[in-house]
């Protein structure tokens, strides 16, 4: 039913595709363009100030909190934004942990649609009320969900978002996500302590106010759904003032659910000082970090002269399908540039010193005992050739069946596995519950759980899959490839 086309048999058989159904399709389908309509500035007298979504912080140990996803409306600078959100806000609230607490939440199903939760890079169970994305909250329906963060779990940002196969992709888009902080002892320490902490979470909804905004086409859906808008905590281009000399220490999230950011700070370098899963054992200076759909950074940032300067998502091309490019799309997937934010200083000053990362050293994995390859593709989904015009998006010539195990590993192994990506697309991999690292001079360092794999390209990781026991998936982070069966299963057994 998906067989699994070599790339070469693929573009053929997409040619005969444009041929014959997709062109029509395209005619009503005048906007195509998954980049959306270019971003206009933000007039500074409309610019909202920087602010982060509510913090709900653990206390005792626990932190129990309900969460109420259901549609909103907001207000923009241009037409209204239909949306969904947690608790009346997209995105939902921090929740804010330390090793060791209990997590619940009450997840209340005010969609109109199914939904549930994951807890995206946290190392917890994925079994029973816990990190399982195999449930199904109904229209109407609570879960409580329960998670045991483990006493020797890394600080990090990470976050929640649904995973209800099918609709990941529009759900999170319509701005269902929020974020979630582990502290560690770092994060204690007195210069950490004395810099100036903030959450970013970076979402692409599409503007409109009816839901049908929520909807996208078969092509859009190929390319991965890109929004209309850029925006930062829910504000379009928000505003910022720093003071020279102190240390602003920023944790990002990619929480679109296809567009890339390939971050800048005008006249500004930036110290990497962790990744998706825990701090790096030094700091690492950079003049760009490029973020790939869930992915995360933790970057600190010393400013020191005046003036006015932008976060800017520099212009980043994902490569195409083979379709696209035939219908001279071209970049298809490629975003062009947009300001993030706006950031002042107002007064010049000496740049502080960055905080101490010396002692922290990332925990490296034993030798891997076992490989394993896995193969990024694409397939024909059947109904082509009648109109219905989608693509499938594989791993190992498959698509995705909840009720398949495509990998079984015994606990406590370490593996080394290969993604291969025999697309002209970049693809970014992302395991749940078990972090990995890595391999290759030009990797990025640290503890990751999303990876981008480039077009035509692979990338090696090595796991340790220590902890926890149970099935959970894999998949690709470009949400509407996900929900279009770029996904397996694994199971880790005792
Ligand atoms: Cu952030 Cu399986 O996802
Ligand atoms: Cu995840
Ligand atoms: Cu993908």
């Amino acid at each position: 039913m998906n067989p699994a086309l070599s790339r070469r048999e693929f573009i053929a058989a997409a040619a005969v595709t444009t041929a014959t159904g997709l062109l029509s399709a395209c005619r009503t389908l005048p906007t195509v363009e998954p980049a959306g309509p270019p971003q206009s500035p933000v007039a500074p007298s409309q610019q909202q100030d920087f602010t982060e979504p509510e913090i709900l912080a653990s206390s005792n140990g626990l932190l129990e909190v309900t969460l109420v996803a259901a549609p909103l409306l907001v207000a923009t600078n241009g037409p209204d934004r239909y949306g969904y959100g947690y608790n009346g806000e997209g995105p939902g609230p921090t929740l804010r942990l330390r090793p060791g607490d209990r997590l619940i939440i009450h997840l209340e199903n005010q969609l109109p649609e199914a939904t549930n939760l994951h807890t995206h890079g946290l190392h917890v169970s994925p079994t029973g009320d816990g990190d399982n994305v195999f449930v199904t909250i109904e229209p109407g329906d609570t879960k409580t969900y329960s998670y045991d963060i483990p006493d020797d779990h890394r600080s990090g940002l990470f976050w929640y978002h649904p995973h209800h196969h099918g609709s990941v992709a529009r759900q999170v888009a319509a701005g269902l996500s929020g974020a979630i902080i582990v502290d560690d002892e770092l994060d204690a320490q007195p210069d950490f302590e004395a810099s100036t902490e903030r959450t970013w979470i970076l979402t692409d909804p599409p503007i409109g106010s009816d839901e049908q905004v929520l909807q996208a086409d078969p092509m859009e859906q190929m390319f991965g759904r890109q929004g209309d808008v850029v925006l930062v905590n829910g504000m379009d281009q928000p505003r910022l003032d720093l003071t020279a000399g102190t240390v602003e220490r920023w944790r990002i999230v990619n929480a679109s659910s296809s567009r890339y950011y390939d971050l800048a700070l005008d006249d500004h370098e930036m110290y990497i000082y962790g990744s998706d899963g825990g701090r790096l054992a030094e700091p690492l200076k950079v003049d760009h970090v490029l973020l790939a759909p869930g992915e995360r950074t933790e970057v600190v940032v010393l400013p020191s002269s005046a003036g006015q300067y932008s976060l800017r998502a520099q212009e980043y091309d994902r490569g195409t399908v083979a379709m696209g490019a035939m219908m001279s799309r071209s970049g298809s997937g490629s975003t062009a540039e947009a300001v993030v934010a706006t950031i002042g200083v107002a007064e010049p000053g000496p740049a502080a010193t960055p905080p101490q990362l010396s002692g922290v050293v990332a925990d490296i994995p034993g030798e891997p005992a076992s490989t394993r390859t896995l193969e990024l593709g694409m397939g024909m989904d059947g109904g082509m050739m009648g109109g219905g015009s989608m693509m499938s998006f594989t791993i190992d010539g498959r698509v995705f069946d909840p009720d398949r195990t495509d990998v079984s590993v015994r606990s406590g192994t370490v593996e080394r596995w290969t993604i291969v990506n025999t697309t002209d697309m970049d693809h970014p991999f992302h395991l749940h519950v078990w972090p990995f690292i890595v391999e290759g001079n030009n990797a990025e360092p640290g503890w990751k759980d999303t990876v981008n794999v480039r077009a035509n390209d692979s990338v090696n990781i090595v796991i340790p899959f220590t902890g926890f026991t149970g099935r959970t998936v894999y998949h690709c982070h470009i949400l509407d490839h996900e929900d279009l069966g770029m996904m397996g299963v694994i199971e880790v057994n005792p």
